[in-house]
């Protein structure tokens, strides 16, 4: 054992360092709080996190089981097994009638591993990027850890929350960007970006060489109009999907790339470094989940049914506002009319009526103090519960 004084002097060195101090997700109390609840015998309706409650689809569990029983479960190659990178360019053939190259896809743990091997083969330190308000919080936070500069730009309710041309090249002007990042359908505010914004924001992002990124992780769960992908409409975008939510495979980590042509070898070098390949049984079993498209469907279509029970029912509890439900499995509704404090609304909401759900200041610091996010993955009747428990606790604190 080293000297006891020793180590002791040397843990007071032990400082994080700066890029590693981004801020804790506030859903995480939420969620904390839930747990006490249910520890006491409370019943919560879970409405905070976004993650599907479905499985994988059975074709990706049997093809996972297969691969133990044979045994050795070995590392990929650093972009991915090649006929799950080919599965995933027949997807794009199959779903949107676009020809994309297999080997210009990557696969990645989850999509959070692609914006870690994007930010990193795209910027150097110091690069600005625009990303939108709300986001998804690691947007900024991941660029911030990698020493960019996130530049965040509100969206609002008169574009459908999409990003414009107008918007992207006026923060351009200010000081120029390197790149923006968009999400459709989008976290949280479930909206999605109609083909012609999408077109002309990709034109203007490559009109003044700032590169593009998409993250199409909800795509598969579009409900007012088909998604569109950006690998359609421009080789130079860089596409990043996901099979934890559509395929319902979030624990499973793996997601995938479709990258520009010079990408590619950049960001084989990175990957092989950062963390050699792509879980291989999770490759295994998403090449598989493919084959589940009617299960997945079918949970989609659950979906749409709990959009529809809380598009009727949260409007008789109260909640009148809240943005078009485009897509993904999130409602995002404005709550201004009860409160100035987003989360202790979510807080009290739970306390009172055992509803969690997502304080709108986790991805909007400025505006989200009057947004909640609901999420509407689990079941039907979960849903009329909360309308329920909704409607009843709104009814007595606006009484
Ligand atoms: C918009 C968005 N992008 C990316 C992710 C990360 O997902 P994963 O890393 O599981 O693919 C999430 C997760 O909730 C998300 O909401």
């Amino acid at each position: 054992m080293l000297d006891a004084t020793k180590t002791a002097a040397a843990r007071k060195l032990l400082t994080a360092s700066t890029r590693s101090d981004v801020p804790p997700f506030m859903v995480m109390d939420v969620m904390a709080a839930a747990e006490r609840i249910e520890a006491a015998g409370g019943h919560v309706i879970h409405m905070e996190v976004g993650q599907p409650a479905a499985s994988a689809p059975r074709t990706a569990l049997a093809a996972a089981h297969a691969a133990l029983e044979q045994g050795r479960i070995d590392y990929t190659s650093a972009l991915g097994i090649p006929s799950l990178r080919a599965r995933i360019a027949r997807h794009y053939r199959e779903t949107y009638r676009c020809e994309v190259d297999p080997d210009r896809i990557v696969v990645t743990t989850g999509s959070s591993g692609a914006f870690i091997l994007s930010f990193l083969a795209l910027f150097e330190p110091g690069d600005r990027v625009a990303v939108t308000v709300p986001g998804y919080p690691p947007y900024r936070h991941i660029l911030n850890a990698l020493g960019c500069e996130p530049v965040l730009i509100e969206t609002h309710s008169e574009t459908r929350h999409a990003l414009t041309g107008e918007a992207l090249l006026a923060a351009h002007r200010k000081a120029p960007l390197k790149g923006v990042l968009v999400g459709s359908p989008a976290n949280p505010t479930g909206t999605m970006m109609t083909r012609e914004a999408l077109t002309e924001l990709i034109a203007v992002a490559e009109s003044e060489g700032i590169r593009f990124i998409s993250d199409e992780i909800y795509h598969g769960l579009d409900y007012a109009f088909p998604a569109v992908t950006a690998a359609e409409l421009s080789p130079n975008a860089v596409v990043i999907n996901s099979f934890s939510k559509y395929f319902c495979m979030t624990g499973w980590r793996v997601g995938w790339m479709v990258l520009p042509e010079p990408l590619v070898r950049p960001v084989e070098r990175l990957q092989q470094n950062l963390a050699i390949s792509v879980p291989t049984l999770s490759q295994i079993a998403a090449e598989a989940a493919f084959d589940g498209r009617d299960e997945m469907e079918a949970v989609k279509r659950g979906y749409e049914e709990n959009r529809r029970i809380l598009i009727e029912g949260l409007p008789r509890a109260g909640l009148v506002d809240f943005l078009p439900a485009d897509g993904a499995f999130y409602l995002y509704a404005d709550v201004s009319k009860f409160t100035a404090d987003s989360f202790d609304f979510t807080k009290r909401m739970l306390a009172e009526a055992h509803v969690a759900a997502t304080p709108g200041t986790d991805f909007d610091p400025a505006r989200g103090k009057h947004f909640v996010r609901f999420s509407y993955a689990r079941s039907a009747d979960d849903m009329r519960e909360a309308v329920r428990r909704i409607t009843a606790w709104l009814g007595q604190i606006s009484r």
